[in-house]
């Protein structure tokens, strides 16, 4: 190993932007798996993580430097999706990450969310480098598997070579009225102030290799101190779920320290702080999705940073973008609990009060576009929020059903909100349950359950 090897964590890669401009694929096509095709439409609706070790990084970029020194144990990806309904999804993962791809789809340019992504990392002074991806849609594309991308760009006739410098520019200048300067990696003489743009293809490859190498060397180089391993834990939530033959389990993100089978943890919960053990720590294989179901890996001890399924007793209470903490010998369990417990502070701001109507209190339950009917977001009105403190009764109202789905869910159509809203609040949440339970995350199913109890 080369110096330095043992004291860097692998750094932590986001990758963002609009719907549909690549971003799982890209991640499929560097894994060779099929993420993107078992989505319900298409639509990435979870946070993922994928560990990639740096052997097989150095590998795939060796054609475009052999003699690259990597001194990073690996590079962990976290997916995330770029529906407009999963902002907090994308807040959540933006600040996990140390660096982050910006995924621009060269046919479109900049969308909604290029800029909504753009401005969470600048929020944050998170590194970013923008995969300017499709280059195999410009008219007459010669594909050239995996190749650098100065390679595959020298081997494209002149009309597409004109087709990409145009588009390019065309970015590249929508990004200037957002304020950021951004050039070519390969032509960018000042990488501290211009952003950096790779070229990429999801479908045939062309630039992968590139970003790879820019994004551990740019780690590397810029990022010596938030990557040094640390032994303090570090470590959140992504998503609560039952896991076939293991019960509800965690996915976590371990940013720092190194969790150990048998670990005494802390996680905060609509109960209060709950103190459990872990019992077992599972990763999917390196190159696999944590968020696809498939065979895991058991581990007694894992170091950050990685992607974590764990298995434990009361795992259903922990909540989504909250905190993890290990009881060492020498802490104090109060104490833990307590900060453990501060973490609800940022579960209840993330409840939005901008709910519509101020007449009467409702809480919006808004319904994603997929037909899977997942909860995409839960919104209060200020009423709602000072009925429920005071035990009263609030309206729940669905929204986004279409007059198919709501056959379906309620036995008939609705000729307007106001009719499927009295009708709702007329049933039990139970029913709605029955509905939804599959799909509703665990931190949603917290805030509908603490509804329960008003009706
Ligand atoms: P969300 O997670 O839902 O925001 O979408 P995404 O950004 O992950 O995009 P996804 O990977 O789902 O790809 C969307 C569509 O674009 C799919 O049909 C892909 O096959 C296609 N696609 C993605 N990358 C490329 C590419 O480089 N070239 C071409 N031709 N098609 C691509
Ligand atoms: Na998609
Ligand atoms: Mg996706």
């Amino acid at each position: 190993p080369h110096k330095g090897e043992e004291t860097l964590r692998s750094p932590i890669c986001c990758v963002m932007g609009h719907v549909d401009t690549g971003k799982t694929k890209l991640l499929d096509y560097i894994r060779g798996t099929h993420v993107q095709e078992g989505e319900a439409r298409g639509i990435t609706q979870q946070i993922g993580a994928t560990f990639f070790p740096v052997e097989n990084i150095r590998d795939r970029t060796k054609e475009l430097k052999a003699d690259a020194r990597l001194n990073v144990p690996g590079l962990l990806v976290i997916d995330t999706p770029g529906h407009e309904s999963f902002t907090n999804l994308r807040s959540h993962g933006s600040g996990l990450c140390d660096i982050a791809v910006l995924v621009v789809n060269i046919m479109h340019g900049l969308e909604p969310q290029t800029i909504e992504s753009l401005n969470l990392l600048r929020k944050r002074n998170t590194e970013f480098i923008v995969a300017l991806n499709k280059i195999d849609r410009l008219y007459g594309w010669k594909t050239q598997p995996n190749a650098p991308i100065r390679k595959a760009l020298k081997q494209q006739s002149k009309d597409v070579q004109n087709e990409f410098d145009r588009r390019l520019i065309e970015v590249i200048t929508q990004l200037k009225e957002q304020g950021l300067n951004t050039e070519l990696y390969y032509k960018n003489k000042d990488m501290g102030e211009t952003f950096n743009i790779v070229p990429t293809s999801a479908i045939s490859g062309e630039g992968i290799p590139d970003l790879l190498l820019l994004l551990i060397q740019w780690s590397q180089k810029t990022m010596v101190e938030k990557l040094t391993f640390r032994n303090v834990v570090q470590c959140t939530v992504l998503e609560v779920k039952v896991t076939k033959g293991h019960g509800t389990t965690i996915d976590v993100v371990l940013v720092n320290g190194v969790l150990h089978e048998g670990d005494q943890i802390v996680f905060c919960s609509l109960q209060g702080p709950i103190v459990t053990t872990i019992r077992a720590l599972l990763t999917p294989h390196p190159m696999q999705e944590l968020r696809v179901k498939g065979t895991y890996l058991h581990h007694k001890a894992i170091k950050a940073a990685q992607g974590i399924k764990i298995t434990g007793q009361g795992l259903e209470h922990a909540i989504a973008g909250t905190s993890l903490y290990v009881v060492r010998r020498d802490d104090d369990l109060e104490e833990v609990k307590e900060s453990a417990m501060q973490d609800m502070k940022s579960v209840t701001s993330r409840i939005d009060r901008s709910g519509e109507g101020v007449g009467t209190p409702v809480c919006v339950l808004q319904k994603d576009f997929t037909d899977i009917g997942r909860i995409a977001s839960i919104r209060f009105n200020e009423k709602a929020v000072d009925h429920a403190k005071k035990g009263q009764k609030v309206t729940i109202k669905i929204v986004g059903t279409n007059p198919e789905e709501q056959q379906k869910m309620h036995g008939r159509h609705f000729d307007n909100d106001d009719q499927l809203v009295s009708h709702i609040t007329r049933r039990s949440i139970d029913v709605l349950k029955a509905y939804y339970r599959d799909d509703l995350s665990m931190e949603d199913w917290k805030l509908v359950l603490k509804l329960k109890t008003l009706f």
